[in-house]
């Protein structure tokens, strides 16, 4: 088979501020991912996508980026980046990086030069207006965060108000300035000659903006721009950052950050095989519920967008802005199901570091709270083992454990082969080891109310998946031997299907 290991792979993100501090800040950092390595090894997992770990005033906890070519002090230093891509490629890993070219921080050189006068050569690097007759904003859109915040921020020494899709500290790059491009394709270079294997691009879908800054169409006032923002323009900044990521060798991919409300068109981002080579389509991914229905829409909802254009699909149910699908869908039993689900799809699958370990959401008292954007729970510390600092080098991590810390962690449940760690494992390696499940095609079947059931086939190779979303148990006929069941070890053989239980099943070959 000759298609990209990103079409054949499993992504895992990593949320560096969470996974493993070493040097007793509280703090995760680039050495706690490196040491870490093996555990990414044993479960079996192709690369990681690392969130931004560029100098950052942290404002958006690294989303607010001051250089992009150089590791915040907080996660170490250049060096210890350049050693852990190394180390990840010594183990067969790849690894990405979070470029946000939407926005920078407020204190990023470009727009302290930008905000200095409004004769500034770095002037229009950002998007900056008069203020409305009325000494408004320019116009009405909306940020992110803090909710129900302008979009603009009043520059008082210079009289001009600037755009914000997200905080007044995170401002928007005018892209339709050349030197702009050049300057963000140039740190796209420097990493990708540092040897990283691509990048997930933040906020994919907003880089480019109406020049004229129309208000909001009727009926969408008041939603986050961010989320609304649909310029064609973006399409062409896309086109030519592909040009230059498939320039390099060894498949290097640009997996886009896609948030649309209302519109659903993650489809437009794949352009002719020219733009992003994968994309998210959020929040519809993170947003369906645990329902067959639900589901089964979905997966025929994104087919019908993507197979058309020969565009290939991502899945994912948790990430670091999200609350975990563990603390939405309600239980471990569901999550376990959802691993049998997420890990035979047909696409990419990315999985948030934690959710081999069926982690939910930590309780975040209101005096530990941080996130601008109320993001907190999902982004609680990993705990490694059952010691009270849970392998990390004191107690006092920036945010609280996650729920059952003592039990639900990595070492406990490495050594309980019924876990749902060994659950993501066994997943890994039956996708790894699988035409059919990696890059087969997948077909919708029939099943009882309440189960979804498809095939996935190549290559003379067929699998056949049910997922029970209901909590009692449904009889099934089950033509085939069961060899993973999300309910435990050593499935066996039956005619029903356990509540919350999800089944693959090899069913020999076919033609
Ligand atoms: C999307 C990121 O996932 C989120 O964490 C961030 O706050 C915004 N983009 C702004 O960069």
């Amino acid at each position: 088979m000759t298609a990209p290991w990103w079409k054949t792979g499993v992504v895992y993100q990593i949320y560096p501020r969470s996974f493993l501090d070493t040097d007793g800040d509280g703090v995760g950092d680039l050495e706690g991912v490196r040491r870490r390595l093996d555990h990414l090894a044993w479960l079996g997992v192709d690369a990681i996508w690392l969130s931004p770990v560029f100098r950052s005033p942290m404002k958006d906890f690294g989303y607010d980026v001051a250089d992009y070519c150089d590791v915040d002090p907080l996660f170490g230093t250049l060096a210890d980046l350049d050693r852990l891509i190394a180390d990840a490629h010594a183990r067969g890993i790849r690894l990405l990086l979070d470029w946000v070219p939407n926005h920078t921080s407020d204190r990023h050189p470009w727009f302290v030069e930008s905000r200095g006068s409004r004769t500034s050569p770095k002037r229009d690097w950002y998007w900056w207006r008069d203020p409305a007759p009325d000494g408004g904003p320019p116009n009405d859109w909306k940020g992110a965060f803090p909710p129900d915040i302008d979009a603009w921020t009043f520059d008082e020494s210079t009289r001009q108000f600037y755009l914000h899709q997200f905080l007044p500290e995170q401002p928007d790059l005018n892209w339709e300035n050349p030197e702009v491009v050049r300057a963000m394709h140039d740190v796209l270079r420097f990493w990708l000659d540092r040897g990283v294997d691509g990048f997930r691009i933040d906020v994919a879908h907003g880089i480019g903006k109406d020049p004229a800054l129309p208000d909001e169409a009727p009926g969408w006032h008041g939603i986050p721009h961010a989320a609304l923002n649909e310029h064609p323009s973006t399409h062409a900044y896309l086109r030519a950052i592909r040009t230059l990521a498939d320039a390099y060798p060894g498949d290097r991919v640009l997996v886009g950050e896609v948030y649309q409300l209302f519109v659903r068109a993650h489809e437009r981002y794949f352009g002719r095989n020219d733009e992003l080579h994968l994309a998210f389509d959020l929040p519809a991914a993170i947003a369906t519920p645990w329902e067959a229905d639900a589901w089964r829409d979905r997966i025929a909802d994104v087919a019908a967008r993507l197979d058309p254009i020969g565009a290939w699909p991502t899945w994912v149910l948790s990430n670091h802005d999200t609350p975990r699908h563990h603390t939405r869908f309600g239980s471990e039993a569901r999550a376990r199901a959802a691993a049998v689900l997420l890990l035979t799809l047909r696409g990419t699958p990315f999985l948030y570091a934690g959710e081999e370990i069926g982690l939910e959401d930590a309780q975040v008292p209101r005096d530990r709270r941080v996130d601008p954007g109320g993001r907190d729970g999902c982004r609680a510390p990993i705990p490694w083992d059952a010691s009270p600092t849970h392998g990390w080098p004191s107690e006092d991590a920036w945010l609280p454990w996650p729920p059952d810390a003592p039990t639900r962690n990595v070492e406990r449940l490495r050594a309980d082969e019924t876990s749902i760690m060994h659950l993501y494992r066994r997943l890994l390696a039956a996708r790894r080891a699988s035409p059919a499940l990696r890059e087969g095609s997948l077909t919708l079947l029939d099943a009882p109310d309440g189960v979804l059931a498809y095939e996935r086939r190549a290559r003379g190779e067929r699998f056949v998946v049910l997922v029970n979303f209901t909590r009692e148990a449904v009889p099934c006929e089950i033509s085939g031997r069961v060899v993973l069941s999300s309910a435990g070890t050593d499935p066996g053989r039956s005619d029903v299907l356990a509540p919350d239980e999800a089944v693959l099943v090899a069913c020999g070959s076919s033609s």
